[in-house]
């Protein structure tokens, strides 16, 4: 066990605040998803969050992606708040500029891959460095191929996504995500809809990314061992807050809570 295991995760060296999730409630209707959640990552850390179906998993990476509004609390990304702005000293609501600047610090790759079908590979990874980040077509496409290397694709660049397999087809969105140098990469359960046997190929370009870049990662994924291998942290949630974190030989040899036990028992 290190050192500074007990001290603060912003005392750690090189672990400035990335994201900050500050008593962040979240309803639909009646039922509260997100209870007042606090969470922090720090830059550079791999962070995976776990937990029961419908604990609210998928809510917090759509928060992430300003897909959603927190209807208390605050999430800061970096220096900035994501949906407030600071004004004469008073925290408001953000306008849509402030909260695209904001959002291009983060990339997203979804368990559907949403890749735009229209459009070849090479583009589909374009697209957004050319129209959101204003980048030129050829160090737009420099960069893509770059990333196609990465990812094992650079022979199918020119093909449209229904032309590849699901495993290929989620490696051109792992590299979208990529190619807008996002500060923070959110996975959510991106080899859950996959046939078995692609599942390996797929996770083993995210362990690449995760040991080659310096990118923060915060993912959902029932892959256990995956999460182990990758995580610098686990984040247990249940019933709209986390229960429990640490690090995964912790967690997943020796959790504290009976809860934690009971979902490791069923997913192990
Ligand atoms: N747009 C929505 N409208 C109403 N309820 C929603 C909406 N999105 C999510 N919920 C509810 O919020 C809860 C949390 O959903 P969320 O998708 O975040 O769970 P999850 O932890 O990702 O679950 P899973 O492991 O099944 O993906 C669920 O009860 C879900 O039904
Ligand atoms: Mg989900």
């Amino acid at each position: 066990m290190s050192a500074d295991t007990h001290l603060p995760k912003d005392a750690a060296p090189g672990g400035t605040e990335l994201i900050r999730f500050d008593r962040v409630t979240k309803r639909f209707g009646a039922h509260t998803v997100l209870d007042a959640l606090d969470f922090t990552v720090s830059a550079g850390k791999h962070v995976t969050l776990i937990g029961p179906s419908g604990s609210g998993k998928t809510t917090i990476l759509r928060l992430l992606m300003t897909l959603l509004k927190p209807d208390e609390g605050t999430i800061k990304v970096g220096d900035a708040y994501l949906t407030h702005e600071e004004k004469g000293g008073r925290l408001i609501p953000a306008g849509e500029k402030h909260i695209r600047e904001v959002r291009k610090n983060i990339g997203m790759v979804f368990q559907q891959f949403n890749l735009f079908p229209n459009m070849k590979v090479l583009r589909n990874i374009t697209e957004a460095p050319v129209h959101v980040l204003g980048l030129g077509k050829d160090e737009a496409e420099e960069r893509a191929r770059g990333l196609l290397d990465l990812v094992g694709l650079t022979a199918h660049l020119d093909k449209y996504p229904t032309q590849l397999s699901g495993g290929q087809q989620q490696r051109v969105a792992i590299a979208r995500a990529l190619a807008m140098r996002p500060q923070v990469l959110l996975l959510d359960e991106v080899t859950s809809a996959l046939d078995p046997e692609l599942v390996a190929g797929v996770l083993d370009v995210l362990r690449d990314i995760a040991r080659t870049t310096d990118i923060t990662m915060l993912c959902v994924t029932h892959e256990m061992s995956f999460a182990r291998d990758i995580s610098d942290d686990v984040l247990m949630f249940d019933a709209g807050r986390v229960i429990e974190s640490g690090p995964p030989e912790k967690i997943f040899t020796d959790p504290e809570h009976e809860r934690t036990r009971e979902f490791l028992g069923a997913v192990l």
